[in-house]
């Protein structure tokens, strides 16, 4: 009914709309005011922690991408390495897994059957298994050695949104406590991570205000027939993420790649007139992501495509390139994709809706697949 849905059309929207909210409960009690993680909850101990030398993440759908997402954070504060498999392809390949590794299995549901067969393969490789979850109770999280609940609140839109969000955030919090129990030298960096991921509720509340300009875009580009996306570092994993959704709700051909390797390949799609979405990190960030990726818009643009750039406030650089142009809160490379990801999900549902298709419910797809 309308009053489930809190005014909104869609559940999705709602869920959207939720997101700020999400994001403070999932941190609600893990962050101290000295700029630390608390994770009492993690019934894994210092010691196993200490012990960790390598990450498995597993996961299925967006709780794949929120993995991907993670893998940079992980290894870049932590220095373990960190793999990320889809669970329908992690124990069919023998996996290397031993008492040191850490697997983290990411669910919204806790209920999807190849994350469960991904993490009982690891158990019985004797692996450690941590369940990232947003539903208390649920098998994943019981059959896990320990959980991180995402407290995002009930998701009802088949399409993941705020558990996303949550799921990245969880993740945080997961690489900044390894990197503080196994001594990593608390640089700057962490602490300012930790001061950032405070202010992110009212970064995204103030984003979520300037939806506009994307809804108008998802009416325009609802006749497309395909819609590529490209991203580099963390904005491919929200590339990937961004064509999931229009897959997902428009039933359009959408397709995620990582921007350098346009050349080898995925530039021979783009025609005059096919939408790019390019998801570009700070300008602020170190090294030359940024400038590397002004040159695959100018590439694509250079080749016929409508140029839909979603930056950072006040980057200048991609002005004379971008057809149409989504600008997002500053935010330190890392924890962009809390933010980038948003206008992803508000175009997807928007061009889903001026097609007509029924948003909170998409064809063909199940909330939650318990079956392999
Ligand atoms: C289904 C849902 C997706 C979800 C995926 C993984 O395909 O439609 O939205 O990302 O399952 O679900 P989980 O509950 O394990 O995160």
């Amino acid at each position: 009914s309308a009053a489930e849905k809190g005014g909104f059309d869609y559940f999705m929207l709602k869920e959207i709309a939720e997101q700020p909210q999400a994001i403070a409960d999932t941190l609600l009690g893990r962050l101290t005011e000295h700029g630390e993680i608390r994770l009492d909850e993690v019934r894994l101990t210092d010691q196993d922690l200490r012990d960790v030398d390598k990450i498995f993440i597993v996961a299925c759908g967006t709780s794949y991408h929120a993995g991907l997402v993670a893998k940079y954070a992980i290894e870049h504060w932590t220095r373990i390495p960190c793999e990320v498999e889809l669970a329908s392809e992690f124990r069919y390949r023998d996996p290397v897994l031993d008492r040191s590794t850490l697997v983290v299995a990411i669910s919204q549901s806790g209920e999807t059957m190849d994350t469960l067969m991904a993490l009982r393969h690891a158990k019985d490789q004797k692996a450690r298994v941590l369940a990232i979850c947003n539903t208390n109770g649920s098998t994943i999280p019981r059959e896990s050695d320990a959980v991180l609940y995402t407290h995002g609140g009930p998701e009802i839109a088949v399409a993941s949104t705020k558990a996303f969000l949550t799921q990245v955030v969880a993740c945080y919090l997961i690489g900044l406590h390894l990197a503080q129990v196994r001594g990593i030298k608390y640089a700057d960096e962490v602490g300012a991570v930790v001061a950032q991921l405070q202010e992110m509720p009212d970064k995204l509340r103030a984003l979520l205000d300037r939806m506009d300009p994307v809804r108008a875009l998802a009416r325009d580009l609802a006749s497309a027939g395909t819609v590529l996306f490209i991203g580099r570092h963390v904005g491919y994993p929200v590339a990937l993420e961004g064509a999931l959704k229009l897959k997902e709700l428009a039933y359009m051909h959408a397709e995620g790649f990582a921007a350098g390797e346009l050349k080898h390949g995925p530039i021979s799609l783009i025609d005059h007139g096919t939408p790019v979405v390019c998801v570009v990190p700070s300008p602020a960030g170190r090294g030359m992501l940024h400038d590397k990726i002004v040159s695959n818009i100018q590439e694509v643009r250079a080749r016929g495509a409508r140029t839909i750039v979603i930056a950072e406030d006040g980057d200048e650089a991609v002005l004379p390139y971008a057809d149409h142009v989504i600008s997002v809160p500053r935010t330190p490379t890392l924890l962009a994709p809390l933010v980038t990801t948003v206008p992803l999900q508000v175009l997807a549902c928007e061009i889903a809706a001026a097609r007509g298709h029924d948003v909170d419910q998409p064809r063909n797809l199940a909330k939650s697949v318990t079956v392999e």
